[in-house]
């Protein structure tokens, strides 16, 4: 146990500055989760990256969860859905962070947040192998609703793909989590 495991989860905005910490994580020693590194960046990467994540504006938002000012994981909500209050969901943990129940505590706050910002509903897709993501989506509260057969990412063999999504309007999220509010600076 360290302060990773006990100190509380902030959720925020991120910011393009937010790249280069994420740049700064090692890369997963598991090759499954090789498509989920993100450094090294090289000169014009980082701006590639923040685009990929924040645009198209209003569609969709990027942002990360930190615990004691240190950037932890990093959501974005794709396909926001102004008019269903939904959107869906991806998640990155530090990969030094993995497996020690961190996800589950951020999907957790970040499901709260969202929440609290008006929210009913955040779905995903996650690739039928991937049982850790699984797993800790499981614990946040997430449920499976269906399934499709295709590739889980651009270049990725055909395969099983699980849709989950969650109620945000559902105890617990209505009340008890641990977030910050956003940072004025937010894009
Ligand atoms: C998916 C992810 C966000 C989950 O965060 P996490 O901190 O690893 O999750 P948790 O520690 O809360 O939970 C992991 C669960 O998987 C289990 N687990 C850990 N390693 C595992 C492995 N190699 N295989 C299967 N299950 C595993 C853990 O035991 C735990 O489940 P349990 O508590 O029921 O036993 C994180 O692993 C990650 O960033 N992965 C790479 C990116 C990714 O896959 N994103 C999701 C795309 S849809």
């Amino acid at each position: 146990m360290n302060a990773f495991d006990e100190g509380p989860v902030g959720i925020r905005p991120m910011v393009r500055a937010d790249v280069d910490a994420l740049a700064g994580w090692e890369r997963h020693s598991d090759p499954r989760y090789r498509m989920y590194d993100v450094g090294p960046l090289g000169a014009g990467e980082g701006d590639s990256l923040w685009r990929a994540l924040s645009e198209p504006a209003g569609v969709r938002e990027p942002f990360v969860a930190e615990i004691g000012g240190r950037v932890v994981a990093q959501l974005v909500l794709r396909d926001i859905r102004k008019d269903d209050r939904s959107a869906e969901l991806g998640i990155m943990v530090d990969p030094a962070l993995i497996g020690r129940g961190l996800g589950r505590r951020i999907l957790r706050a970040f499901a709260g947040y969202r929440a609290e910002n008006g929210y009913r509903r955040l779905t995903l897709e996650v690739a039928a192998d991937n049982e850790r993501a699984i797993r800790a989506y499981q614990a946040a509260g997430f449920v499976t609703r269906g399934e499709r057969r295709g590739p889980a990412y651009p270049g990725a063999t055909t395969g099983r793909i699980l849709r989950m999504e969650t109620d945000l309007a559902a105890p617990p999220f209505t009340d008890s989590h641990s977030c910050q509010p956003p940072s004025t600076s937010s894009p």
